[in-house]
């Protein structure tokens, strides 16, 4: 087992950092941010992820899993240095490498003995060559290896994928490489989890070619479920049988507000402005950001038609702010582009999700915010889902209608039974299912 070093303590830093010490390694993870190690070192998790808790706390105790902002003492401790920090998108699209590089560049500095460099950001292809520039140009070749190892675990779900994934991609020129790092996920390589070893190139175009087929495939089903709306077809039906199919696969085939989160929206873009920068411009991936883009607004565009035209100064209740269940994480949710949208039409904004408010709240302040369901929709003219929650698919609906002024609402997440909102004579609507008004 290996003494490894996780730059970087976010969503994947942090699971990746407690499931590589659950692996039997000796892990530090750094991060620049004080504040969240010192939250870490008192047995506090920074994001919410289920699973999370207890894994870091038993590596914690058995001191397999250690968290310092000291990064040059880590680096130079570790024989495998991981880099697990943000590629944010730049204003044109492009992933923002410079996190990236400035670890690339602490990690050049402190050097003293063979290492593993391994990126796990999910970085553009070409960014590998560049990190090796980095490191090569304060040190010897023979002082480290450079591999590529893209992680796809899902936010709200991370725990298990990490553990039990897929496939393995370690992308690598050198044998030494990749053999250290089998060791380093010596469980899975036992428990025969698919590894696929490939060059660098090859690995980085990967994680990018995965995450945008998902989101080709969220986008093909949310215009599938416009036109079923417009021809009087349901889109939940359609996706079943396709799904029945194994070359399609029923999964990644629910229609929704459009796809959210810290990845695909940014990563889509990253691979289109590859695509352009290479002159083989994407135009599926293009089609895809563009279908979701129109999603979000096309979800305005339902509840205005729900009130008649009539926005100005209603009630409006957003019920999930999360851009999935499972996380507190608010990045490119729909939430994000519905609500201005409707507080610039002169909606008032009710908000309520269970886990994800505070993180919601440092972006919009000025909302109100409700600790339930029910104190959310008192009084409300609409009530908008936006996430697939448990604890809203369980909704008890004649305590909404009850408690809300008119009973209107939009299900983006498709969760709640058509015909028990038809019978309780809701105004209702949702995304490529037989609308009821
Ligand atoms: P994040 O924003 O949650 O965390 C990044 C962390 O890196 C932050 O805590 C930040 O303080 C730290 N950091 C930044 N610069 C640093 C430096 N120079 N030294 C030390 N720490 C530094 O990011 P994330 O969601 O974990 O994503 C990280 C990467 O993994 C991205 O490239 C992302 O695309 C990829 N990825 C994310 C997921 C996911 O579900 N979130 C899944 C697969 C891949
Ligand atoms: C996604 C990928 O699923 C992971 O494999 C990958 O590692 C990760 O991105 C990444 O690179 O960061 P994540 O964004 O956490 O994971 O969550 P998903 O479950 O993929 O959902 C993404 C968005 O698509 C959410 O807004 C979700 O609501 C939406 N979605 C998903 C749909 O609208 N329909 C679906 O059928 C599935």
């Amino acid at each position: 087992m290996e003494k490894i070093c996780i730059i970087g303590v976010g969503y994947v830093g942090l699971v990746s950092g407690a499931g590589l010490s659950e692996f039997g390694n000796e892990v530090t993870c750094v991060d620049l941010d004080e504040e969240r190690i010192k939250q870490l070192n008192n047995g506090e998790i920074p994001i919410y992820e289920p699973g999370l808790k207890s894994l870091v706390k038993t590596n914690y105790n058995n001191k397999k899993l250690r968290f310092s902002s000291d990064i040059n003492k880590s680096i130079k401790n570790s024989k495998i240095i991981f880099i697990a920090v943000g590629t944010p998108q730049k204003k044109d699209g492009e992933a923002d490498l410079s996190y990236v590089y400035a670890v690339a560049n602490s990690i050049a500095d402190n050097l003293n003995h063979y290492k593993i460099i391994c990126t796990k950001s999910t970085v553009p292809v070409g960014s590998g060559e560049e990190i090796e520039k980095i490191l090569l140009s304060k040190n010897d070749a023979k002082l480290f290896d450079y591999v590529s190892n893209p992680e796809f675990l899902r936010e709200g779900s991370a725990v298990n994928d990490f553990m039990i994934p897929d496939r393995l991609v370690i992308g690598s020129r050198s044998n030494k490489a990749f053999s250290l790092m089998k060791n380093v996920y010596r469980p899975l390589f036992i428990n025969e989890t698919p590894i696929i070893n490939t060059s660098v190139e090859t690995a980085e175009m990967i994680k990018y070619a995965s995450n945008a087929f998902l989101a080709l495939k969220i986008s093909y089903i949310n215009e599938i479920a416009n036109l079923c709306e417009a021809v009087g077809a349901d889109v939940h039906q359609v996706a079943k049988a396709m799904g029945q199919d194994g070359r399609i696969s029923p999964k990644f085939l629910h229609p929704g507000p459009g796809f959210g989160g810290s990845c695909f929206p940014k990563d889509t873009l990253a691979l289109s402005f590859l695509g352009t920068k290479n002159k083989l411009p994407l135009k599926t991936i293009e089609a895809a950001i563009e279908v979701n883009n129109n999603q979000s607004i096309r979800m305005v565009e339902k509840l205005i038609f729900l009130l008649d035209n009539k926005i100005s100064n209603k009630k409006i209740a957003i019920l999930g702010l999360a851009f999935k269940p499972n996380t507190d994480d608010v990045r490119e949710a729909a939430s994000r582009k519905i609500i201005p949208e409707l507080i610039k039409l002169g909606a008032q904004i009710n908000a309520y999700d269970p886990v994800a408010m505070d993180n919601f709240k440092h972006h919009f302040p000025d909302i109100n915010y409700f600790n339930s369901w029910e104190d959310a929709i008192t009084g409300t003219d609409a009530c908008v889902i936006l996430t697939e929650w448990n604890e809203l698919r369980g909704i008890d609906l004649r305590k909404l209608k009850s408690l809300m002024s008119k009973p209107v609402i939009l299900d983006t997440k498709n969760i709640l039974s058509v015909s028990k909102l038809k019978n309780l004579e809701f105004k209702y609507d949702n995304v490529g299912r037989k609308i009821s008004l």
